[in-house]
């Protein structure tokens, strides 16, 4: 009991948006509450308009903006946009009526979840606390609600919907990715492989909808936590902002605690510290701190459901099902490492837009051959696969990227970082960065990429962004990725015997038929509406890379030297093939 109230007192210094009314608090609760959403105003308006001004700074001349301002941009956006469960048969007029008279509207979507959603972004915080001010507590005969205004609301039937025959003809935003045997109807419609590639990945990329639900839901989580910790963001990282993210992708989380600040100590005379509980260690704090935000996740968030609290793990995280957005989501705490990683992929992949096209094609080719999967387990992991990609690259006779350990040099004082002793430093500035030379076409890069690892000694060798160069493998595990920034890590450590043989195996198939002319001639045939497969889409096809028993009757045409030698071995190992 004693601690339930405790609980209520902190969850009372909540920021104005998402007060917990909590039925017949005390007045200190009360008196609290004022104290606190003031402070968090104060704080929170200045902090936010201070960072999106330092942000515009971090803009190149041709509009490449850093992750950083991009963040700080997409955050601000968020906290002026409102989330909104509506009936399928909304109508679209009364609804922006309805929203307007609360405040000037930047920009709404609808899309659908589990049911009908919008989202709707303010142009200012006032059109928020308008809503908020107006919106009633749902009324339920046969259960109770847990207070907590939030800014997710539902929008009950107001008139706004139109009759069962009328059809509402709202445009709804896709949130989730084409089907496989769709994108691979759609490649077969392409001209070249380069324009196959393009648009897989224009089909796959996140869109600017999904990036704003995205960041919504990470504000929208920040509400809760912030009711413990008014100067937390919570912002996301992994594939969400990386430049690497496919529709459907989950969304990970940081809780960023570092912006809590106290004044400098007075030199003499009096000076006042915060208490503060002590822990064990840093670990220690992260756990509690995430064990208490799970709880309330679970408790008090509206649409977050099967909640786990996975605090044992290397890096403790809460992960649950946000409904209304239908994003897994990973909530993790002091994990600056990711975001550091996160960062840098953002930057390679915004240096040459070859390398976005590359890793997207190169995640789907996987993941449609079960090389990569939503289940952890020995697989190669997403992340992994990113890495080999990057570190492709930077092996072409002529580097499309440069290594690590070069945008360390690049470096400026500002761009030093080092994290819980590991030196996470690289240059932010992208125009110090010169171009490369390199002019190889998708295509190429696409039969290089499989061509390498077909032939990579995995055995004996480690990848190495860093270095950009092969380096003994200084452990005994089949894959070798060092961690770019915890270096004494392997990323890959995951990966079994079995896994990466898979993966091998299916780079030297994919590569033998990128040198057949039947695969990579447009086909100029279909079958009634359906074109014929060919290039890209022969290479996603299941059948067609496990094994080359069906074109065994065709007349091969000459591969390289290599892949032949290459695909004998593959297939003494794998007697089934000869069959
Ligand atoms: P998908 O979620 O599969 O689309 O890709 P992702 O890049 O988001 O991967 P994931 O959700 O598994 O991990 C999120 C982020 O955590 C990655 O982008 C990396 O920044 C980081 N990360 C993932 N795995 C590792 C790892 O093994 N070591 C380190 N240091 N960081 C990792
Ligand atoms: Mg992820």
């Amino acid at each position: 009991m004693r601690s339930f109230c405790l609980f209520r007192i902190a969850m009372a210094s909540s920021l104005a948006m998402c007060r917990l009314h909590v039925m017949g608090r005390s007045s200190l609760v009360k008196c609290l509450q004022n104290g606190d959403t003031f402070l968090h105003r104060c704080v929170g308006t200045n902090v936010v308009a201070a960072q999106v001004k330092a942000s515009r700074k971090e803009e190149t001349e041709d509009g490449r903006k850093s992750l950083n301002a991009v963040q700080v941009e997409r955050q601000e956006q968020a906290e002026r946009s409102v989330l909104i469960s509506c009936h399928s048969r909304t109508n679209e007029r009364k609804f922006l009526k309805y929203f307007s008279r609360h405040g000037d509207i930047n920009k709404y979507f609808f899309y659908e979840s589990y049911g009908m959603y919008a989202v709707v972004e303010f142009a200012s915080q006032e059109g928020v606390a308008s809503l908020l001010e107006g919106a009633a507590i749902p009324s339920i005969d046969y259960e109770s609600v847990v207070p907590f205004k939030s800014r997710s609301f539902s929008l009950r039937n107001l008139g706004l919907a139109e009759s069962p025959n009328q059809q509402s003809g709202k445009l709804c935003q896709p949130q989730t990715t084409i089907p496989i045997n769709e994108l691979i109807k759609k490649l077969s419609k392409e001209q070249s492989i380069d324009q196959q590639i393009t648009s897989l990945t224009e089909a796959y990329q996140l869109t600017e909808e999904n990036i704003r639900l995205r960041f919504l839901v990470c504000s929208l989580l920040k509400d809760i936590a912030a009711a413990y910790f008014p100067e937390c963001t919570i912002r996301p990282f992994g594939s969400s902002v990386n430049g690497f993210g496919k529709l459907g992708c989950d969304l990970d989380m940081f809780l960023d605690l570092d912006g809590i600040s106290g004044r400098n100590m007075a030199k003499s005379g009096l000076s006042l510290e915060y208490q503060m509980k002590r822990a064990t260690s840093e670990r220690a704090v992260t756990q509690s701190i995430l064990s208490v935000i799970g709880e309330c996740v679970d408790q008090f968030g509206p649409g977050c459901v099967g909640v786990q609290k996975i605090l044992n793990a290397r890096c403790p995280l809460v992960r649950f099902a946000h409904q209304p957005s239908g994003f897994q989501c990973d909530l993790t705490a002091n994990n600056r490492v990711a975001m550091k990683s996160t960062e840098l992929l953002y930057l390679y992949g915004v240096l040459d837009p070859r390398v976005r096209c590359l890793v997207f094609t190169v995640r789907c080719w996987a993941r449609a051959h079960g090389i990569t999967s939503s289940i952890p387990g020995a697989w190669i992991t997403n992340f992994s696969l990113t890495v080999m990609v990057l570190f492709f690259l930077q092996r072409r006779s002529s580097p499309v990227i440069p290594t690590l350990d070069h945008l360390k040099e690049l470096a400026g004082p500002a761009d030093k970082s080092v994290i819980e002793g590991n030196d996470c430093t690289f240059v932010s500035d992208f125009s110090k960065i010169q171009v490369q030379s390199n002019e190889e076409t998708l295509e190429q890069l696409l039969c290089g990429f499989f061509e390498f690892y077909a032939t990579f000694p995995f055995s004996r060798m480690s990848i190495n962004i860093r270095k950009g160069k092969e380096q003994n493998k200084p452990e005994m595990n089949p894959l070798h990725i060092q961690n770019p920034f915890e270096t004494s890590l392997n990323v890959s450590k995951n990966v079994n015997t079995t896994q990466l043989e898979r993966f091998v195996a299916l780079c030297q198939e994919s590569s033998w038929l990128l040198q057949q002319s039947d695969t990579t001639t447009p086909s100029a045939s279909s079958q009634g509406d359906t074109p014929v497969p060919w290039g890209l889409a022969t290479l996603l096809l299941p059948s067609q890379v496990a094994g080359i028993k069906g074109r065994k009757k065709k007349k091969r045409e000459p591969a390289s030297e290599m892949i032949k030698s290459l695909l004998e071995s593959l297939k003494n190992k794998n007697p089934q093939n000869n069959s």
